[in-house]
């Protein structure tokens, strides 16, 4: 069975917990795996990327491969050629692909014809390799997940359900505020508030997100009216736990989401965050090429 990675929910708890140990090793010891010598990795970006690109590139060459960057418009998949053929070709060539797009239903399409693992680098829906990365930095604070609690305050997009997701397999509680108009729809894994007080009381961890995702730029100025509120500053930061971090998947819009303050304040663990894109997602697909 080839495995992929779609949401996240392919993940067991344990697999989950071996996956973020094998991180904090490779972490320690960034060119200690050769999981990818001699191999290639496919990463194909129909959307706007800086860290997903740059960890990914630079952890498949750590771990021995080569990473074969693609835009939809260089591949003739933009001028017809069909999902199933693409993934067919890919698999004869690559050891695993990643896709950022925005349906969720490319990739599965892709997935279901491909022979070799996929992984979703961002979809409207998913953002799985973000999350695990946000556990990584959790862990790494905190030193255990279990009865941890995870506070993300703004849109419920993407990042918000893969935090969801993921956080219920490692056994964080994941409280999400949002303005109704913006609540996060199928929110297995989370509890739902339109208060961001609510959320963040005895959070270990504040998160924020971008007000307008890749695609929702049409609707930008309702967005940024509704989740005016929804901002991480310092006094909605005094409402968490005492020793609580503020996260953010990044790129941040400083003086929206969240303030200059917190992004490079002292209870931030966002640039640790960033980097540790690169080893959950090398662990990941050491897991995957397996
Ligand atoms: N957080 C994240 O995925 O960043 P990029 O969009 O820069 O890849
Ligand atoms: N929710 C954001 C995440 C960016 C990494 C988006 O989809 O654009």
């Amino acid at each position: 069975m080839t495995r992929h990675l779609l949401t996240g929910e392919e993940l067991g708890h344990d697999e989950l917990v071996a996956l973020l140990d094998r991180a904090d090793a490779l972490k320690a010891a960034p060119l200690s795996s050769r999981a990818l010598e001699g191999a290639s990795v496919a990463l194909i970006f129909e959307k706007h990327s800086t860290r997903t690109r740059l960890s990914f590139e630079a952890g498949i060459f750590e771990l021995g491969g080569q990473p074969v960057v693609l835009r939809r418009d260089e591949l003739h998949l933009s001028r017809g050629e069909s999902v199933g053929d693409t993934a067919r070709v890919l698999s004869r060539h690559m050891a695993a692909i990643g896709l950022r797009t925005g349906a969720d239903a490319l990739i599965e399409e892709l997935a279901e014809f491909a022979t070799v693992p996929v992984f979703n680098m961002l979809t409207a829906g998913h953002h799985p390799c973000q999350a695990l990365a946000d556990l990584m930095t959790l862990r790494e604070r905190f030193g255990r997940l279990e009865g941890l609690k995870l506070a993300y305050v703004g849109d419920g997009n993407n990042v918000a359900r893969s935090l969801a997701l993921l956080g219920a397999i490692a056994g964080v509680e994941v409280a999400i505020a949002s303005p109704p108009q913006y609540t996060l729809c199928d929110a297995r894994g989370a509890t739902l508030t339109t208060d961001p007080g609510e959320a963040v009381a005895g959070a270990h961890a504040v998160y924020a997100d971008v007000w307008v995702s890749m695609g929702d730029e049409d609707t930008a100025d309702e967005r940024r009216a509704a989740l005016a509120p929804y901002r991480i500053d310092d006094a909605l930061l005094d409402r968490a736990a005492p020793d609580a971090i503020a996260l953010h998947c990044l790129p941040a819009h400083p003086g929206e989401e969240i303030t200059a303050e917190v992004l490079y304040g002292p209870r931030q663990r966002i640039w640790d965050q960033a980097e540790n894109r690169r080893h959950a997602q090398k662990a990941l697909l050491e897991l995957l090429v397996r």
